[in-house]
C-alpha cells in the first residue's frame, strides 16, 4: 500500500491502471457486446472518461445474428443469445474506427471472434490493417464448426491452438477472453497465458435458459442464452480469484458490476481493471457514472492508489 493520506487532507485518487502494457486512466471499461461500436454512445457518454471500451464481437464476414426473441430479463439478471451479430472486421476498420480514432484519449478494445482457427486469424489480420486498435480481446466462447460445435473456451486444446494463431498474426497485445462454462477456470487461464496471452478477461456469459410455462415455449428463440448481470456476480468473482491465483499477467474482471464496491470486490479478487456491461442496458449511462462514484468512493476511503488493491484479498 502507497502512504495513505492522513486527516482530512484533500486529494486525488489515483485511478490509473495497467492491462497488457496498456495505461488506462481508470479500470472501467464498457464490455463487449453492450456498447455497440462505441460510436452509437459518444452522445451520452463522454467515452474519454473512461478506462477503456471493447466493441461488439467483430468476425470476418457480417453477420445478422439469431432471430427474435434475443433478449429475456430474469431475477437480477439478463438472456442474450444476439448471435454475434456484427458488421464484419473490414467495414468496421472502414466505417467505424475513424469516427473513434477521431476521439481524443479513448483506449479501443476489438473483440474478435471466429467459427474456426482460420476465422479469428483471418480477422485479426484485417483489423491489424486499421489504426486506434489498443489490443484485441478472443472471444473464445463460440462453438468450434470444424470440431463439431466444442466451444474452443471449454477445451484446452482448441484454447492452446486458438491462442497461438491468433497470436502469430495479432500486431497488437492479446486478451483472452475466457468462457466462465468450464469445470477448471484456473486450467483455461493458464493455457491461455502460455499460450502467449498478454492479459485474461472473464467471465463471460453463463450458458442459461428461460422457459414460459403458459405458452410451454422457450424465451429465447435459440432455446438456450447467455446469463450476465447482478444474478452471475458472485460466480464471476469466484472465477477471477481463480483464474487470478493461476497466471502472472493481468486480470479484467467482469460480472454483474453495477457499483464502486463492486469494483473494488473484483480488484481484491485480483482484477487488474474491470468490465461493465449489463448495466449499460438498465442505465446507458452506467459506465461513466461508475468512474464518477469511484472516484468518491476512493476519497472516502482514503484510497490513493485504486491498483494497490488488486489481490488484496485477506484470507486469514
Ligand atoms: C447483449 C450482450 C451481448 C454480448 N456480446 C458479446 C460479444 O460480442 N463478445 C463478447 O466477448 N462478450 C459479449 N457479451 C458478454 C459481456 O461482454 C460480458 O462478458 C458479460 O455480459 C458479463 O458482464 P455483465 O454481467 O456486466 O454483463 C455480451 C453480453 C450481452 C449482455
Amino acid at each position: 500500500m502507497s502512504a495513505v493520506p492522513t486527516g482530512r487532507t484533500p486529494f486525488t485518487p489515483d485511478l490509473r491502471v495497467n492491462v497488457a502494457g496498456i495505461e488506462l486512466k481508470n479500470p472501467i471499461i464498457a464490455a463487449s457486446g453492450t456498447f455497440g461500436y462505441g460510436v452509437e454512445f459518444e452522445d451520452i457518454v463522454h467515452l474519454d472518461r473512461l478506462g477503456g471500451l471493447v466493441v461488439k464481437g467483430l468476425s470476418v464476414e457480417p453477420l445478422t445474428g439469431n432471430p427474435p426473441p434475443r433478449l429475456y430479463e430474469t431475477a437480477a439478471g439478463m438472456l442474450n443469445a444476439i448471435g454475434l451479430q456484427n458488421i464484419g472486421a473490414q467495414a468496421f476498420v472502414d466505417e467505424k474506427l475513424p469516427a473513434l480514432r477521431a476521439k481524443k484519449n479513448v483506449v479501443v478494445f476489438a473483440n474478435v471472434f471466429g467459427y474456426t482457427r482460420a476465422d479469428y486469424e483471418r480477422t485479426i489480420e484485417i483489423l491489424n490493417q486499421g489504426e486506434g486498435i489498443a489490443a484485441y480481446e478472443l472471444n473464445v466462447s463460440c462453438p468450434n464448426t470444424a470440431q463439431g460445435g466444442i466451444q474452443f473456451g471449454s477445451d484446452p486444446h482448441l484454447l492452446d491452438e486458438v491462442v497461438r494463431g491468433a497470436k502469430r498474426v495479432a500486431a497488437r497485445p492479446l486478451i483472452v477472453k475466457l468462457s466462465p462454462n468450464v469445470t477448471s477456470i484456473a486450467l483455461m487461464a493458464h493455457v491461455a497465458e502460455e499460450a502467449g496471452a498478454a492479459a485474461i478477461s472473464l467471465v463471460n456469459t453463463f450458458v442459461a435458459m428461460a422457459i414460459d410455462a403458459e405458452t410451454r415455449r422457450p424465451r429465447i428463440a435459440n432455446v438456450t442464452a447467455g446469463l450476465s448481470g447482478p444474478a452471475i456476480k458472485p460466480i464471476a468473482l469466484r472465477m477471477v480469484y481463480e483464474a487470478a491465483r493461476e497466471v502472472k499477467i493481468p486480470v479484467i474482471g467482469m460480472g454483474g458490476i453495477t457499483t464502486p464496491v463492486d469494483v473494488v470486490e473484483f480488484m481484491l479478487a485480483g482484477a487488474s481493471a474491470v468490465a461493465v456491461g449489463t448495466a449499460s442496458y438498465f442505465d446507458p449511462v452506467a459506465t461513466e457514472k461508475l468512474v464518477e462514484e469511484l472516484t468518491v468512493y476512493c476519497r472516502d476511503h482514503r484510497i490513493e492508489r485504486l491498483s494497490d488493491l488488486t489481490g488484496g484479498l485477506l484470507t486469514d
